[in-house]
């Protein structure tokens, strides 16, 4: 059922499955895995030099011949540079996270390269259309990292029916309901963090893992929120001092800083109290760690056998 649509025309991948950046945890070996596997892996420039992410697209050049994309995290002060070496070394897909891309869209879309803001609300979403962005990715607020107010499935069927240009579904979805749910609303692709945090090509460690597939529907928490950061991780004693941190009211910067050296502790040294672990309220569905491959060809199977099954379910 999920197979040749706008998006994966437009991505020129088999399926529309997109692995969404993750800060630290979505390198090159994760990103060229799921291209691999049929999808569209995204390496995440969040935190990295310039030349950083250049070793890291040519390190994924090097595992695949598949297209690959690279996010970039707006609020990063080396956005410029990054730009220059994704131009520079031909990726075909960028998305876009924390800001607004306006300045980077003429060179990014003159280089061919297409374009895919994420965004949390419909006035968002049209403002990209009209920029010229060749699909969106709506976020709902059930997704790991930074979010926004609204869930998924009141957010997804309105964006579908403000915009022109495909609708990517992000927040929640770890497993063929999720992505029915996503293309029922309207979507033509989904992407999803949260699972592939825990591939078996990412780098995370152990305890990271075992907190991911040991979350049950209440284990994240939001933190944030009051200083326009608003971020959703495993609850555990580094959340508790980053919710200290928003109710003394630090500067977001400071705030930020704080929050991405946890990410950086949380995956380097599988610090899984005193570490970010970034994840959405979709960890409680996470049972086990697969290849990325795999979670690939699980979604888009799963998904198509419950669309062979509606029928008889709605009827029965
Ligand atoms: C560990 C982690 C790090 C993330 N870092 C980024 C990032 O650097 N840039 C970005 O645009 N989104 C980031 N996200 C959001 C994901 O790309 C994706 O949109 C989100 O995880 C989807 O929701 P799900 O977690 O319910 O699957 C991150 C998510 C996680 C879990």
């Amino acid at each position: 059922m999920l197979i040749m649509n706008r998006v994966t025309k437009l991505l020129k991948i088999q399926y529309p499955i997109i692995q969404g950046a993750m800060q630290e945890v979505a390198t090159a070996d994760l990103a060229a895995s799921v291209s691999n596997g049929g999808g569209l892996g995204i390496i995440a420039a969040g935190g990295k030099t310039a030349e950083e992410v250049r070793e890291q697209i040519k390190k994924a050049q090097s595992i695949t011949d598949k297209p690959f994309g690279v996010n970039l995290m707006l609020m990063a002060k080396n956005v410029p540079e990054i730009v220059k070496v994704i131009i520079d070394e031909h990726v075909p897909v960028v998305t876009t996270g924390a800001g607004t891309p306006k300045n980077y869209m003429p060179d990014l879309k003159a280089a061919g390269i297409k374009v895919i803001p994420v965004i949390p609300n419909v006035k968002i979403a049209k403002k990209m259309e009209e920029m010229g962005a060749d699909a969106v990715i709506a976020e709902g607020m059930e997704g790991g990292g930074h979010i926004g107010d609204t869930t998924s499935i009141v957010l997804w069927p309105q964006i579908a029916d403000a915009i022109n240009i495909p609708l990517i579904a992000a927040g929640g979805i770890a497993d063929g309901r999720g992505v029915v749910n996503a293309f029922v609303s309207g979507a033509e692709g989904v992407q999803c963090g949260t699972i592939f945090s825990i591939a078996k090509e990412s780098p995370v460690g152990d305890n990271w893992r075992n907190a991911v597939i040991s979350a049950n529907d209440t284990s994240t928490v939001v933190v944030g929120k009051t200083i326009r950061d608003a971020s959703r991780a495993i609850k555990n004693s580094m959340t508790d001092h980053l919710a200290e941190l928003e109710d003394r009211k630090v500067s977001r910067d400071e705030f930020n800083d704080a929050m991405n050296s946890g990410l950086q502790k949380a995956v380097s040294q599988d610090d899984a109290s005193d570490g970010v672990i970034f994840s959405g309220e979709v960890a409680g569905l996470i049972s086990s760690s697969k290849s990325a491959a795999e979670i690939v060809t699980d979604l888009v199977s799963n998904a198509n056998k419950i669309l062979d099954n509606l029928p008889k379910a709605v009827t029965n």
